[in-house]
């Protein structure tokens, strides 16, 4: 009989069930389906009643057992976290098992030690599931748009929080009543403060940043902001205005050209962002995620799809078991990697300062309503070269007005330091709200 190849899967949660129903329903699949073949399961809790039934002698709640077994010779990481994870992929990495996760986490803290330890041991770290859920996005940035210079990568890379946004824009629906939704249907994190606070979008775009550009940038330096914090006056105003609020992953390089060598500066930020009505990421809603990539020569193009959710993600990972048990049947082991299925990183890349960075703005600022007040604030702007695309003022109460800005694009420090000015004016009582735009 021909030989089947051993998976060992770490988790049986939303993705690692989702996973295991393809592997075990291969009919009507392409035919590598039914060529792998679950060997070993862990999970941590053996007594949970399960979504499907798997024979007891596959499961157990020793992880360790899994990458050590010999039968398994693709380990499928969809435990979740940085620990155990990643000391179970560095093990099963050096018993020259190749790996797959969806494990955004740790590979946006531990890529490159993982990474290398691959390429070392001569296996496969495949990761397609980790940005984007469903949507293929890390294999055409590693080999599909291989021959193009990105210059940008703008995502809705967190399907929980769009989804919650959707609800809310659309309906009206409460916070968080929506986000116990998105955890029931297992979009959510295990801490869902991952998705509201942008903790998981920033893993994502540290993640697609590294692959578009080719050098990884410090995980912990991106400049994140979450949704929670979102308050629904800025959402409606932004409608009114013509634009939808979007939680906004955003990679870009900030030049074209480099000398030999040098280290290519990169402006790299998670936050809630005013995207016009019409633009191809305000129409993506809820659990969907897409990702705007430009390139020369490419122009742009765009991947959408599922973001979250056991059947999306695990397509994905099937994808990569796919790709790494094509290579061993076919070929069986092989001398070298493939450099472009392999990927690793070929240049130096490095956050620029935040005021560096070029943006438009919306602020909203809570004024007494007097005289003279919008000429004063037009003024401090102009003052710093930070030019007006427009000035809308709400009423907010009796003696209180609310003022929408809407500025040109400018830097980033000019806006923080007129920010700072107009805060000074007696007639300012706060300034309420301060979010990019597109
Ligand atoms: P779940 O919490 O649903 O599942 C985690 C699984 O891992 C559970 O089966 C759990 O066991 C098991 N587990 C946890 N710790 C251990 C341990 N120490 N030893 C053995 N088993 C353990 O998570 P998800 O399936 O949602 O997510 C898994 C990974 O996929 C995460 O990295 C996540 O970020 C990523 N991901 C998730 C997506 C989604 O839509 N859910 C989309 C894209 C990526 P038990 O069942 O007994 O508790
Ligand atoms: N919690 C993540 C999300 C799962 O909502 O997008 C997919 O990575």
């Amino acid at each position: 009989m021909t030989k089947n190849i051993g998976i060992g899967l770490l988790g049986l949660g939303t993705v690692g069930t989702g996973v295991a129903q393809i592997i075990n329903s291969p009919e009507g699949r392409h035919p590598l389906t039914s060529r792998v073949e679950l060997k070993r399961i862990a999970l941590r809790d053996s007594k949970k009643i399960r979504a499907l039934s798997i024979p007891n002698k596959l499961i157990t709640e020793d992880a360790w057992e899994v990458v050590e077994d010999p039968d398994v010779e693709i380990v499928v990481e969809v435990i979740g976290g940085l620990e155990p994870a990643r000391s179970l992929i560095l093990k099963a990495i050096k018993s020259g098992k190749s790996v797959v996760t969806a494990n955004k986490a740790v590979i946006a803290r531990h890529g490159e030690e993982i990474a290398e330890a691959a390429i070392s041991s001569g296996v496969y770290v495949l990761i397609e599931a980790a940005v984007g859920g469903g949507i293929p996005i890390i294999e055409p940035l590693k080999q599909s748009l291989g021959g193009n210079i990105i210059q940008k990568v703008t995502g809705i890379v967190n399907g929980t929080t769009n989804y919650i946004l959707t609800r809310m824009a659309k309906e009206g629906a409460d916070y968080e009543a929506v986000l116990k939704e998105a955890q029931s249907l297992g979009y959510a994190e295990s801490d869902p403060m991952a998705d509201v606070e942008g903790l998981d979008a920033a893993d994502k775009i540290s993640i697609l940043s590294n692959l578009a550009f080719g050098g990884p940038i410090k995980r912990a330096s991106v400049p994140t902001k979450g949704i929670s914090t979102l308050q629904n006056r800025d959402v409606d105003y932004a409608n009114q205005l013509g634009y939808e609020v979007k939680l906004l992953a955003i990679a870009e390089r900030l030049a074209s050209n480099l000398e030999n060598n040098s280290s290519l500066p990169l402006a790299v930020r998670v936050e809630p962002t005013l995207l016009p009505t019409g633009h191809p990421l305000a129409e993506v809603n809820g659990v969907n995620n897409a990702i705007l990539v430009e390139g020369d020569p490419i122009g742009e193009v765009m991947f959408y799809g599922p973001g979250a959710g056991a059947g999306p993600t695990a397509s994905a990972v099937v994808a990569d078991i796919l790709n790494i048990a094509g290579i061993k049947l076919m070929g069986g082991e092989k001398t070298s990697l493939d450099p472009l299925l392999s990927a690793s990183s070929w240049r130096e890349c490095h956050l620029a300062k935040p005021k560096e960075i070029l943006q438009k703005n919306y602020v909203r600022l809570i004024a007494k309503d007097a005289p003279g007040v919008i000429g004063q604030i037009g003024k401090i702007f102009g003052s710093h070269n930070v030019s007006i695309q427009s000035i809308v003022q709400f009423d907010a109460s009796e003696e209180d007005a609310e003022i929408v800005v809407i500025t040109h694009k400018v830097f980033k420090g000019l806006l923080t330091d007129s920010l700072s000015e107009i805060q000074q004016l007696p007639e300012i009582k706060q300034i309420a709200a301060h979010l990019s735009c597109l």
